[in-house]
């Protein structure tokens, strides 16, 4: 079905027909044991357009017993047929990319042209470790001509995954496909306000020739669903991506049990802008890097750190470009979309209430709103809080929306230090056409991962990840298909 004939039909039914509303285990959609449901909501239009199954224990217990079956043959299976799986998978998921993205904005309030994006970098996401599935190789070992050594690469065995609500789908599709590649089964559990995607990767890998029971969706909320699941003995590893509060949790109950654990915790990203910038294209880069999803990512540049004589100028390009910008209901395709549920706006709302209670000047936005053409919906302006001290809660503290805080700098060591000022560490973008200084910087950021000259360059093929507070470990890239594997080291005696 195309997409503005999805698009007609939800606006005119105020649903969409066909939705998943099961758990996916062993290779069907199932009801929750419990026989309890959630709704989920269009945050464009603050209002319930479906119902899921709220999963416990006993679902978990199922999902987790079907991928332990399903891990005897999965893990023996050549690694050129599990990248063939994918690779089908892949060519699906871009057929049907239409019903994923209208699903993908509609449940989480993103633009759907952004949705549209997510869609096509998860397919790629599969592609990428189609390729790698048949290429995980382990080394030899010289250990003189009396002996043979080498590595075989395993694969852990079941992992459960822990996916949020910013990017249901990507986040999804990023930890799935290397998981598979590598041999692992996966039990997943998507956030309760934005399950559907997940569900609907699961059932088209399953059309695309996965193995009954090889990927498992139980949904529900994180204490009922996502405690347990983590909690679970036969899990051997955990990929969680969401709150350091939950990160931590997560990391003490995979400790219990010891399982491994990749945490990626989001962040307080700086975006550094020196005099000599290229002030287009900084511009640009800003706006995309606190603006995008409502600023909801992990990896948003939330705080501009910029040289004191371009300041003024920057910020207030910056302002009258932010108050320019077209809100609306994610399926309009606006410039900005919603926060994903209310209480989250509360959340983004109360940042800038106190920080204006502080005395902080709001340079743009600053205050709650609604879809223009729907009149309801949980928006919050494009907002930027001008020159704040280094020890600010806005500067400090992950706010996850479209707030972007402002912190002025005199020189190169000034911006390093106030960039690596916070205790996250994911991500910075620094912009100078300083080739020396670019660098110099880039090696002292605590940061996962620098941007130079343009927030967010990159792709799959990049290793992601943090430092400091923003957590361990890495996805995408082949570093990532290291936390799917063991490896194990065989020695013999020949002489
Ligand atoms: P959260 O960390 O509680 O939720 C993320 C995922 O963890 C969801 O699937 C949730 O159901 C699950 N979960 C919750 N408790 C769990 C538990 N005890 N065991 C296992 N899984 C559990 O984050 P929440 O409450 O949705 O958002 C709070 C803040 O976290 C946001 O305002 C934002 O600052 C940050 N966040 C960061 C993300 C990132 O991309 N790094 C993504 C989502 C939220
Ligand atoms: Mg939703």
């Amino acid at each position: 079905m195309s997409t503005d004939s999805l698009v007609s039909e939800y606006f005119s039914t105020g649903t969409l027909a066909g939705l998943p509303s099961g758990h996916f285990i062993d290779g069907a959609f199932v009801t929750a044991s419990g026989g309890r449901t959630i709704e989920t909501f269009d945050p464009g239009a603050a209002r319930a357009f479906h119902a899921f199954a709220a999963g416990d224990c006993a679902d978990v217990d199922r999902a987790v017993a079907a991928a332990r079956t399903a891990q005897k043959t999965w893990g023996r299976t050549r690694g050129n047929l599990r990248g063939a799986v994918l690779m089908r998978a892949a060519a699906l998921l871009r057929a049907e990319a239409q019903r994923f993205a209208v699903v993908e904005s509609l449940d989480s309030g993103k633009a759907l042209q952004e949705a549209e994006g997510d869609v096509q970098g998860a397919a790629r996401c599969l592609e990428y470790y189609a390729g790698a599935a048949d290429k995980i190789e382990g080394s030899s070992f010289p250990l003189g001509t009396d002996y043979v050594g080498f590595s075989v690469d395993e694969p852990v065995g079941v992992t459960a995954h822990i996916i949020p609500w910013n990017y249901p789908l990507s986040t999804a599709a990023r930890s799935f496909a290397p998981a598979l590649a590598a041999g692992c089964t996966v039990v997943a559990k998507p956030a309760e306000q934005t399950p559907l995607t997940a569900l609907m990767l699961a059932d088209l890998l399953f059309r695309a020739g996965l193995p009954a029971g090889v990927l498992n969706v139980v949904t529900g909320t994180g204490a009922e669903a996502g405690g347990p699941l983590v909690a679970h003995p036969d899990i051997r590893h955990v990929t969680f991506t969401g709150s350091v509060q939950t990160g931590v949790r997560v990391m003490q109950a995979a400790a219990a049990h010891v399982a491994s654990v990749v945490l990626e915790l989001g962040g307080k990203s700086p975006v550094i802008v020196m005099a000599d910038a290229d002030m287009d294209a900084a511009v640009e880069g800003i706006l995309g890097a606190i603006y995008e999803n409502a600023g909801q990512i992990c990896s948003a540049g939330s705080r501009l750190v910029v040289e004191r004589s371009v300041h003024a100028q920057l910020v207030d390009r910056l302002a009258r470009r932010a108050g320019a910008l077209r809100i609306g209901h994610g399926l309009r395709r606006p410039q900005l979309g919603p926060l994903n549920s209310a209480a989250h706006l509360d959340k983004v709302a109360g940042y800038v209430d106190a920080a204006r209670q502080r005395g902080l000047t709001i340079s743009a936005g600053g205050e709650r709103t609604v879809d223009p053409d729907g009149g309801a919906g949980w928006f919050f302006q494009p907002t930027i809080i001008d020159t704040v001290s280094a020890d600010d809660p806005v500067v400090q503290e992950e706010i996850f929306g479209p707030v972007l805080s402002v912190q002025v700098v005199d020189d190169e060591e000034e911006a390093v230090a106030i960039a690596n000022g916070t205790n996250f560490g994911l991500v910075a973008g620094i912009y100078t056409r300083d080739f020396g200084r670019a660098h110099r910087m880039a090696r002292e950021i605590e940061a996962g991962q620098v941007y130079i000259n343009e927030y967010f360059a990159g792709g799959i093929e990049v290793p992601f990840g943090g430092s400091k507070q923003s957590g361990f470990g890495r996805e995408k890239g082949l570093q990532a298909l290291k936390s799917y594997t063991r490896i194990k080291s065989v020695t013999a005696r020949i002489g």
